[in-house]
């Protein structure tokens, strides 16, 4: 079974609906003059119901009432939206989300009517919902090959929003959809078994951006040890899976500008090495690339709507297995830029990996910041839970325009201390530092470890272990992969650095 994205198509308000009829309301049952010329055949039905069912419009509220009479349409939900004025961007998504929770999956055909009681919602906005439709509509299910029983024969969906102005919904839309399969591609990889996605697969993977003029280059082992990325190699040693650096370009900007770049984890699965895991849970160690996920779909977004930005975006890709050839606690490895790493633990890889890719990304292209993402450490899930990823950086800047970033997009992030007394945590007795700081502050001297390697170059590190995979789900995101950052990533750069 296929992955049944919903189709979405736009016509005029006065386009006759069909199938499951979606409307909004305001509080206090406020609906705009389109939705109220929509429901005037059905007298006063809504209004009955909703006092039947104490609906209001609060946000969140939806009120359902089967074969309408007077209308056409085989089903009507009204959903709330609370007060408009209120809903931010992330709010509309979630709307959306709502929408096509609502609809059954027996449906064919649903009807949105992107209308508040103010009048029609802007492009933007509808885009928003149509977003959201289309990551709540996601599911990961290639490897199902029966239905349970009672569960309905999957059928294609056309959802069709109802629009004041269709050409400009449409572009509105046509800005945003890249945006939706950038995550639905980071959600895939995350969900795909490790015997699938081996480094060489998400390599093949990542090279499809090709098809969006994104460039993208492959370095294999041998241009790996001729670079010194003696780090990153050490990790996959023990693997029978070769592993792989993948550089991708988006040259959107100026000629000549300095690049963004973003640099992602991709242990493609983490056994955890000589200092083995417990096996109870340790098959989500499949999901331990989610930070390389995210990158491959934040290029996708990126190139989708043509950003007017030069993006790096590189990913370090790896299996972390024991093995006869692995490497051990208490071996040393030289990394790329010369620093030295006594391995303590064989399981603290995910830093070995990225410390030579952020050396390579920084020392190649003179970033104008580098912000890399890995599912890093359990501890960042005893320190924040599973609602905010952990955000290390060296720049108050780029770490407030990401934070605020998050508020918008509903992907938060929440600021984690550096300092020179946990950096000496992890000085090293036989080496210039070692893998792990002990017991206290786990995810602080994993950042350390990153920030010996990124120089002046502005910096953020945001540990995504809680929010990546198995977090919780929301209106927007039923899979275990969630997909985490590239929304976030996408707003900073929309915002920020495109000139
Ligand atoms: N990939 C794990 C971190 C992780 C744990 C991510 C659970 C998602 C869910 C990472 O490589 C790891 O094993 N970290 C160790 C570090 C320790 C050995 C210093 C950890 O967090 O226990
Ligand atoms: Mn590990
Ligand atoms: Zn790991």
């Amino acid at each position: 079974m296929a992955d049944a994205a919903p189709k979405l198509g736009f016509a005029a308000f006065s386009a006759p609906p069909k199938g499951v009829l979606i409307l909004f309301a305001e509080e206090g049952l406020k609906f705009g003059p389109a939705t109220r010329k929509l429901l005037s055949p059905a007298g006063d039905l809504v209004q009955r119901a909703a006092a039947a069912e104490r609906f209001t419009g609060k946000i969140g509220s939806t009120l359902d009432i089967a074969a309408p009479t007077g209308l056409s349409v085989s089903r009507l939900f009204v959903i709330g939206a609370g007060k408009a004025g209120k809903l931010k961007t992330q709010d509309f998504a979630k709307l959306g989300g709502s929408a096509k929770g609502k609809v059954p999956s027996s449906a064919t055909e649903a009807t949105i009517l992107a209308e508040l009681a103010s009048g029609a919602m802007k492009p933007e906005h509808t885009a928003e919902i149509a977003l959201g439709v289309r990551l709540r509509g996601y599911t990961f299910d290639r490897y199902k090959t029966k239905r349970k029983e009672g569960e309905d024969k999957p059928v294609a969906l056309s959802v069709t929003f109802a629009v004041a102005n269709v050409p400009a919904a449409q572009k509105a839309w046509t800005q945003r959809q890249g945006l939706a399969e950038g995550v639905v591609i980071a959600r895939d990889l995350v969900n795909e078994p490790a015997n699938v996605l081996y480094p060489e697969e998400f390599a093949r993977r990542a090279l499809e951006l090709k098809k969006l003029g994104v460039e993208v280059e492959v370095l294999d082992v041998k241009a790996m040890k001729k670079l010194g990325m003696n780090a990153l190699l050490g990790v996959g040693q023990g693997s029978e899976r070769e592993s792989r650096t993948v550089i991708m370009r988006w040259n959107g900007g100026k000629k000549g500008a300095a690049p963004v770049a973003f640099i992602g984890k991709g242990v493609v699965f983490d056994t955890g090495g000589i200092s083995i895991k417990p096996a109870a849970g340790m098959e989500d160690m499949k999901g331990d690339m989610a930070g390389a996920a995210c990158v491959v779909g934040l290029m996708h977004a990126l190139a989708a709507r043509k950003a007017r930005a030069n993006v790096v975006g590189a990913i370090g890709i790896v299996e972390n297995m024991p093995d006869g050839k692995a490497q051990r606690p208490g071996d040393i490895v030289t990394t790329m830029n010369g620093q030295t790493i006594e391995i303590i633990n064989t399981d603290a890889e995910g830093r070995l990996v990225l410390a030579d890719v952020l050396h390579l990304v920084n020392t190649r292209y003179k970033p104008e910041f580098m912000i890399n993402l890995a599912t890093l450490t359990g501890a960042i899930m005893v320190a924040l839970g599973v609602e905010y990823a952990g955000l290390f950086s060296n720049n108050d800047k780029l770490s407030e325009r990401l934070t605020k970033a998050g508020q918008t997009t509903g992907e938060r992030v929440w600021r984690m201390p550096l300092g020179p007394e946990y950096d000496k945590m992890i000085d090293s007795k036989f080496a210039d530092m070692k893998n792990t700081g002990g017991r206290y502050g786990g995810s602080i001297t994993a950042a350390q470890l990153l920030q010996r390697f990124v120089d002046k170059t502005p910096w953020a590190h945001l540990d995504i272990a809680g929010t990546a995979m198995n977090s919780p789900q929301n209106e927007i995101n039923k899979s275990w992969g969630s997909g985490w950052g590239v929304r976030l990533l996408e707003q900073l750069v929309a915002e920020h650095y495109e000139k």
